[in-house]
């Protein structure tokens, strides 16, 4: 099969998001499988184990250090996934890779000197992994060794920059990093996004400043902070990548792609940071993303403001051009007014009604006293006219408002599966889990909300992660038998690598590993409406 042959069979397949019809809605007629989870659900738990729901099962697709390739390894933190089918029973599973904890990656400790190979081991383990898996007969998913797919982009791969201009002088750029969530485009690419990207390299604001990394990767690589913080969009069968500056530079959680009336693809993103903005993208050409409109939003009047300097004299004031305004979205967004906004992370696009889903996991940190207190989150609904995601105009309102009273706090990553219920996983942090104000919630989870019926905005747990894990990157094979989910930082307030405080998955005394695992089970058949 050609490349373009088999993107269009990732499209029949629905790798992309098409609305389907109203008329079709099997899901407004039958009863939700809620009073299942009623007696089956879980409660909340601290056990460091992956803990499901009765009749679901697990098993691991792969784990950080596994070799994939002789050259290459599964990487750390994996995060956001992305099925791609080649045949009934092989597929290209995409992997984010988002940070390193250096201690296990790298060997670094506290009180250490630095080194450049140090630096390196851990530029290996953050960016995307792409694998070949293949389906046996009783439906279990593994990785095929040495595929021709399998490749790893890494903080050391050479990357286009599309833009209007160069960016610090360079049209490339070293490495993608922050690999957080993503999405996938209705031409069947993937989107990979660059997350808490000033962690790597720092940041250079607007007015000059110059902030410093968490990981001091530039005392060892003098790279511009401005070549991350993008959307990155990845072939999956060549692994060919460029970063799209179109849709701007910020916390990038995610990129979710759906097609307008016209038939332009529309995106959504959010900027996962304290009191920062939530943005709308309008191509200006069909299965591209490389050009068009950014825009930021006003929740108070429900407007998307463009960020065009051509329409906005106070940018064409504080902008040397349309670049330097995505190069500094915060600070171009603060001068329109956008709304301030509690850590917006995921986007998913209703499968039947068409709105857009969206969580604001919390707005509170323990050293900032000034912050909101918003400790818990909430999931919104973002609903534009007649599903017309290309008018200025919108209106919100609450889906799910986290806390004790709805079981839920700190909604993170979302997914639909094939009958409109909503998939969510949450992240209370590592140092507040178990501890007041979210003592109740016990470690972090995956959650199951009906989105019709009488179980509607009623939230059941189905999962619950090992010790200081956060799960994550839900996606589905196009049959829903299967639901990939990734296991994110196991043990990471461990005091040493020496005494770690999770030993997942191993049940035995070995360091924990971050995996990606395939869920399944008649359970799973029932809850998503295969049975
Ligand atoms: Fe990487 Fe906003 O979570
Ligand atoms: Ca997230
Ligand atoms: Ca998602
Ligand atoms: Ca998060």
């Amino acid at each position: 099969m050609t490349d373009i042959t088999r993107r269009n069979f990732v499209k029949f397949l629905g790798g992309s998001i098409a609305l389907l019809p109203l008329a079709s809605c099997s899901f407004l007629m039958k009863k939700a499988p809620g009073d299942l989870l009623k007696s089956q659900g879980l409660f909340p738990s601290d056990k460091d184990d992956l803990i499901l729901a009765e009749g679901l099962k697990y098993d691991i697709v792969s784990k950080w250090g596994d070799k994939i390739n002789p050259t290459s390894e599964f990487g750390f933190n994996n995060d956001y996934t992305a099925f791609f089918p080649i045949a009934n029973d092989r597929g290209i599973l995409w992997v984010n890779h988002e940070y390193p904890d250096v201690r296990f990656v790298s060997g670094y400790e506290k009180g250490m000197k630095r080194t450049l190979k140090q630096v390196e081991e851990e530029m290996k383990s953050v960016g995307g992994s792409l694998i070949e898996i293949k389906k046996d007969e009783q439906g279990k998913w593994s990785l095929v060794e040495n595929s021709k797919y399998n490749r790893r982009l890494d903080g050391m791969t050479e990357i286009p920059l599309v833009s209007e201009r160069p960016i610090a002088g360079k049209t490339k750029a070293i490495g993608t990093l922050a690999n957080c969530a993503g999405g996938v485009t209705p031409w069947g690419t993937v989107l990979t996004c660059e997350e808490n990207f000033d962690g790597f390299y720092g940041d250079l604001l607007h007015d000059g400043t110059v902030e410093k990394s968490r990981l001091g990767w530039e005392m060892f690589h003098k790279r511009s902070p401005h070549h991350y913080g993008w959307v990155v969009e990845v072939n999956p069968f060549t692994g060919e990548a460029k970063k799209l500056t179109s849709i701007g530079r910020f916390a990038h959680e995610c990129c979710t792609v759906v097609k307008a009336k016209d038939g332009r693809a529309v995106a959504f993103s959010g900027d996962d940071k304290r009191d920062e903005f939530v943005y709308k993208f309008i191509s200006s050409k069909k299965d591209s993303l490389e050009e068009g409109e950014l825009f930021v939003a006003d929740f108070v009047n429900g407007k998307w403001l463009s960020l065009d300097i051509n329409k906005s004299d106070i940018l064409k004031k504080n902008f040397k051009d349309q670049t330097d305004v995505l190069i500094h979205c915060r600070e171009a967004g603060r001068l329109l007014g956008a709304t301030k906004m509690d850590r917006p992370e995921d986007f998913e696009i209703h499968p039947f009604t068409g709105d857009v889903y969206l969580t604001l996991t919390n707005n509170y940190s323990k050293n900032k006293p000034e912050t909101k207190n918003n400790y818990h989150g909430k999931i919104l609904k973002i609903v534009h006219k007649d599903n017309d995601y290309l008018l200025d105009s919108f209106e919100s309102e609450d889906f799910v408002v986290g806390g004790v009273d709805s079981r839920i706090s700190c909604p993170d990553n979302l997914a639909f599966d094939k009958s409109g219920n909503l998939w969510v996983t949450n992240d209370i942090s590592g140092s507040m889990i178990n501890k007041d104000p979210y003592k109740s919630f016990k470690n972090n989870g995956l959650y199951y909300i009906p989105t019709s019926g009488e179980h509607a905005g009623h939230v059941f747990q189905v999962a619950s992660a090992p010790v200081e894990a956060e799960l994550t990157g839900m996606s589905f094979t196009p049959d829903y038998k299967t639901l990939f989910l990734s296991v994110q930082h196991p043990g990471e307030k461990s005091r040493s690598v020496s005494r770690p405080s999770s030993h997942w998955p191993s049940h035995g005394n070995d360091m924990p590993r971050p995996a990606v695992v395939q869920i399944s089970g008649k359970m799973l058949d029932k809850l998503v409406g295969n049975a």
